[in-house]
């Protein structure tokens, strides 16, 4: 177990200057998934350097592709076709990151090897059966903990079927594995989904030379078909800026008084935006600038000013399109007039943490009022100067759960401190010295 690095967010000076922040994971993940499944040479830039993606790189490299880093960012991934895995000689550790595991749980399950996943302690807590169990539908077997928890041994199918699988949850995490599944298995599976998620693995897919058709139901939900013993060809990958990333400069940006940035090459899929909306309806100024395609996907820049902000009702439907911003959005509540309502939010009890419950205890710890409820909870704003702050919150090893109370700690009265920084580098390992660059100020905490 690393040390825990305990971390302040102190009240700071008006927030200014652009920063860039880093790739997106979800889009890293699949990059080095499909560029490990592909034959060829995937070249990818801007990908996303952190532990959770680095642990997936690991895993690509131990089924017997070829990953190269040439560079900041810059990565070459010489794939060995669909079903060319190889048993790897350890166990895989994806550490903390639920992604990257279940997608390579997946993209394993259709070939004829076994492995052995695990990882760090909040990731060994969380539900693998959701996975595991319609993977069985594509002939693969499993052994884990009671629950379906970590370590997995993981057998993929010895003769793979086609399976025809509709997702329980709303969960990227889920329809991305049985898609990756498919991949292996003759025939053409068919995956729906009745809550639309992220679109990445689809949209990547496509680029990759797979036969994938994508319709809409008239419930509002999708039938994904996808041909399996595909032939993927490598292609090249240019990563954007990781919106959940930019959720933390933006929401500092909104509350720290006078603040006026700009974030550059944010992606910008509707699947992912729905902070960005909700904190414009709390009446947030938000700005996208040179709205342009690259990659096949929207990105652009966002220009974010300090605003008095408002408490709002966020509409269950939206959950989905910011799933993992909601750390980021009550953080922006506390420092709005009146009460923010979020329900819905019954998939954040297994993220990197029970985030729920994470969430409510860090607000209550700073002093701002919470009502829980059993899918959700309602901030009471306390209005943009009525933050008290102080204590310090327990992150529960869930990097955004740590950033988003450091961020809290800007505009506080009080500074916010967290038990544990050493959590961010899952996801965003500049994040001291990028929010730094634009004005924050952090204090180490003696141990
Ligand atoms: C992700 C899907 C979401 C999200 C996670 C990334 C992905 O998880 O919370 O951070 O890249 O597919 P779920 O599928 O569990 O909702």
């Amino acid at each position: 177990m690393p040390e825990r690095r305990p971390l302040k967010g102190l009240h700071s000076p008006a927030l200014r200057g652009w920063a860039t922040v880093p790739g997106d994971k979800s889009i890293s993940h699949r990059a080095l998934i499909l560029g490990g499944l592909a034959l060829g040479e995937t070249r990818i830039t801007g990908l996303l350097e952190a532990e959770d993606v680095l642990n997936t790189a690991n895993a690509v490299r131990a089924f017997g592709a070829q990953v190269v880093r040439q560079g900041p960012g810059a990565w070459k991934v010489n794939g060995t076709g669909v079903g060319g895995w190889r048993r790897p000689e350890d166990v895989l550790d994806f550490g903390n990151s639920g992604t990257g595991s279940r997608l390579m749980m997946g993209a394993m399950a259709t070939t004829p090897v076994t492995a052995v996943f695990t990882g760090d302690a909040s990731l060994r807590r969380r539900p693998m059966g959701r996975v595991l169990e319609p993977l069985k539908l594509f002939g693969a077997s499993y052994d884990a903990r009671p629950g379906g928890l970590m370590p997995v041994t993981l057998h993929g199918a010895g003769q793979a079927i086609c399976a025809d699988y509709i997702v329980p949850m709303a969960s990227a995490q889920v329809k991305s594995a049985m898609l990756l599944a498919a991949l292996n298995a003759p025939g053409r599976s068919r995956i729906t989904q009745n809550v639309l998620t992220r679109d990445h693995t689809e949209r990547m897919l496509a680029a990759f030379g797979a036969e994938i058709a994508v319709e809409p139901l008239p419930s509002g939900g999708e039938a994904i078909s996808i041909t399996g013993e595909a032939e993927l060809k490598a292609a090249s990958v240019a990563v954007p800026r990781d919106p959940s990333s930019a959720a933390f400069p933006l929401v500092a940006a909104l509350v720290v008084p006078g603040s006026d940035i700009l974030l550059k090459d944010v992606l910008l899929n509707p699947r992912r935006t729905g902070l960005f909306e909700t904190l414009r309806e709390m009446g947030g100024t938000i700005e996208v600038r040179d709205e342009r395609e690259s990659g096949g996907e929207r990105v652009g820049d966002i220009a974010v000013r300090a605003s008095a902000l408002n408490g709002t009702k966020v509409p269950p439907e939206r959950v989905p399109d910011m799933i993992d911003e909601f750390p980021a959005l009550a953080v922006a509540a506390a420092f709005a007039e009146g009460p923010t309502v979020m329900r819905g939010l019954d998939e954040l009890r297994v993220k990197e943490s029970d985030r729920l419950a994470a969430i409510i205890a860090g607000l209550r710890e700073a002093g701002v009022p919470v009502q829980e409820l059993e899918d959700g909870m309602v901030v009471e704003g306390r209005g943009p100067d009525g933050v008290p702050g102080g204590g310090t919150i327990a992150t529960h090893m869930d990097h955004r759960i740590a950033m988003a109370f450091l961020t809290m700690g800007l505009a506080a009265r009080d500074p916010v401190g967290i038990d544990d920084a050493a959590t961010i580098a899952t996801s965003f390992p500049d994040f001291e010295s990028l929010m730094g660059g634009l004005g924050a100020i952090f204090e180490s905490v003696a141990g």
